[in-house]
């Protein structure tokens, strides 16, 4: 192994610049040759590639986004445009590749792994959707902006005595949702992983009401927002029932952006050293993650075949601390 390539693809996330910086630093002081591929794969395709020493990831360890930048290609869902990148991969004579991503990046991953490309994935989106692994990177940070907001929202919902519904991003995931739901004291937590039911809502509105709460936060993960009509529908439909003013925030991309948080950055770099390494070892189509505090790796096909496990613990404590 001489020459070692690293891309961010897909949704950006907070660390993702710690990731590369690890990846970067720990490849060099291998004595590794490091490339950036910036676009994602669409920079492998396009041979959008450039040469990385310990200084082009000087001051980017705080930094949201991602200075490699990051795109959601099509091309490369095509055979050809994989083959095109593996023709790209042997002119840069890159007998490596770290993918930073989430699940559609180690497809991704996959693929070329199956083209005889080492590959090994870091785990990189704000979503939490990665099963075989506890947390991903930028997971964390996005947790934290949430709860930011959720406070921000709370002084105002009780001061005018509303309902206040809260968007999260995820997808088809309701960690987002149901972390910031507990950790900022939310009265509804509603996510894909349990059935939508509008009555349990309104159920718990005039509960609080009755006990004299001033405001009720509804956390709505965006998964179940596609699917009711959006946050402003469901708003609508709660004042008509209870009579009570409500008002929807979609949280949008702020969740994607800022500076990472302290556990993002350590975990990004525990990462991306630990994917240098199992290049080094010769190993291929690898996951990388945490699973209860320990870093592992496992196959990125198994990574990707495995179930989401759906922490039904941690949503009871929702539904019992939140009344
Ligand atoms: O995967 C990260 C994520 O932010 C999701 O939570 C969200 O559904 C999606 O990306 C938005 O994607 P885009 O950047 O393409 O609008």
């Amino acid at each position: 192994m001489k020459t070692i390539g690293v891309l961010t693809s897909g949704g950006d996330a907070p660390a993702m610049n710690a990731a590369i910086r690890a990846v970067v630093r720990m490849g060099t002081d291998n004595d590794l040759r490091v490339l950036g591929i910036q676009n994602g794969y669409n920079g492998l395709i396009e041979g959008d590639i450039i040469e990385m020493d310990r200084s082009s990831v000087s001051d980017i360890i705080h930094r949201g986004g991602t200075i490699l930048k990051t795109a959601r290609s099509e091309e490369f869902r095509t055979p050809q445009g994989r083959e095109r990148a593996k023709k790209v991969m042997d002119i840069f004579k890159i007998d490596g590749l770290v993918v930073i991503g989430g699940d559609g990046s180690f497809r991704g991953a996959q693929l070329l792994s199956e083209l005889g490309v080492p590959v090994i994935g870091i785990p990189g989106t704000i979503d939490n959707d990665l099963s075989y692994t506890d947390y991903t990177i930028g997971f964390d940070t996005a947790l934290n902006t949430i709860l930011d907001c959720i406070n921000k929202i709370r002084d105002t919902s009780t001061s005018h005595q509303r309902i206040s519904i809260i968007e999260v991003m995820g997808r088809e995931c309701g960690d987002l949702a149901l972390f910031a739901g507990i950790a900022g004291g939310a009265e509804s937590v509603i996510i894909p992983e349990v059935e939508f039911s509008f009555e349990k809502v309104c159920t718990s509105i005039f509960e609080g009401k009755r006990r004299g709460k001033l405001h009720n936060l509804i956390i709505l993960a965006e998964g179940v927002a596609k699917k009711i009509g959006g946050a402003e529908k469901l708003a609508h439909d709660l004042e008509e029932v209870t009579g009570l003013q409500c008002r929807a925030t979609v949280l949008g991309y702020i969740q994607r952006g800022g500076n990472p948080s302290g556990s993002d950055r350590i975990l990004a770099s525990k990462l991306g050293t630990r994917s240098v390494e199992l290049l080094l070892e010769g190993k291929s189509g690898i996951a990388v993650g945490i699973r209860n505090g320990q870093i592992i790796d496992v196959d990125i096909n198994e990574a990707l075949a495995m179930e989401k496990n759906f922490d039904e613990k941690l949503y009871d404590i929702a539904q019992v601390l939140s009344y």
